[in-house]
């Protein structure tokens, strides 16, 4: 395994709008072939605004499925090859379409970022499960910061109060925070197949958390099963494990920011301003006035 590389790991590349959203053409190179994307009923779309914990799910349902079946792939496949990341065309490894359509297992799991009204149409035609993860808007813009600082894949982030801005006005990979929580939550109304989860509530209580996804996802896995997915989960020892920890990724410049980073709830207290914070609550209070959707950013 070669890890994922970057032809040129100096220039990084430019947001530009695409469909309306903020983005980098990694992610709209192979649009066509994402946008005709032939799901499968049994797909499971693992869908979630960048830093909001989706590796952390994407290990956790790779466990409930494959943790015992396939022992090898817990050795020897990162898991960014085995959950295809639906949008990406990187060089060195296939697209996540290539890697979806030769996914040897069943169920597929699928990782996107892409905001709900860019999700490919089969995922809804074909009623796929669909598991959206989201995560206090403060402390993604934290992570956000550190990953675009260390991920010389993604646009060049300025300093804390630049990328700060940026985020504020929408202006990210992937576009506003709030549209994307707000879009899927949104969805649930009309598609029933969804799962809203929280990293807060993960970061509470993951025992629970796992618990919650069997039930939607109709698994009757054993407790004791559960207890070691729980702990095989749980921060440190993702951190330490080269498959789930992305320390093969030539792009990633570990020496900047690890990749798991911290993990926590509430980092965003370390980072922004007094100042900064009554900017972000008072856009915070209007972007969110519609919304029922509730965020801790604290537990
Ligand atoms: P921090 O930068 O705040 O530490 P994603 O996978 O969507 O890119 O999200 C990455 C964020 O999830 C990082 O947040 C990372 O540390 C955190 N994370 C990943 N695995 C985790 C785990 N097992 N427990 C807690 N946080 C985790």
């Amino acid at each position: 395994m070669e890890g994922i590389d970057f032809p040129s790991m100096h220039s990084r590349p430019e947001l530009f709008e695409f469909e309306g959203i903020p983005m980098v053409h990694y992610f709209t190179d192979n649009w066509e072939n994402v946008r005709n994307f032939k799901a499968r009923p049994d797909d499971i779309l693992i869908a979630t605004y960048p830093k909001a914990g989706t590796t952390w799910v994407s290990y956790m349902l790779d466990l409930l499925y494959f943790g015992n079946t396939a022992p090898e792939r817990q050795t020897s496949l990162p898991i960014y090859m085995r959950v295809p990341f639906l949008e990406s065309a990187f060089p060195v490894i296939p697209t996540g379409v290539e890697l979806a359509d030769n996914l040897p297992t069943t169920p597929r799991l699928i990782k996107t970022h892409l905001p709900v009204q860019l999700v490919p149409k089969s995922f809804w035609e074909q009623n796929c499960r669909v598991v959206y993860i989201a995560r206090n808007a403060k402390d993604i813009a934290v992570s956000y910061f550190h990953f675009d600082r260390m991920n010389m894949g993604q646009p060049e982030p300025g300093d804390w109060s630049t990328f700060l801005k940026n985020y504020m006005d929408g202006k990210s990979l992937y576009g506003p925070w709030y549209d994307h929580v707000c879009g899927y939550w949104e969805k649930k109304k009309t598609y029933s197949n969804i799962h809203y989860m929280l990293f807060e509530d993960m970061v509470e209580d993951t025992g629970r958390e796992v618990e919650r996804l069997c039930s939607f996802l109709g698994l009757s896995t054993p407790s004791e099963e559960k207890e070691r997915i729980v702990k095989s989960v749980h921060f440190d020892s993702m951190k330490q494990n080269n498959m789930t920890n992305y320390s093969d990724v030539k792009a990633l410049d570990f020496k900047i920011s690890p990749f798991m980073r911290k993990g926590k709830v509430g980092d965003w207290k370390n980072h922004f301003t007094v100042a900064q914070n009554e900017q972000f609550d008072e856009l915070y209070k209007q972007k969110m006035k519609n919304t029922t959707l509730q965020f801790r950013t604290e537990v």
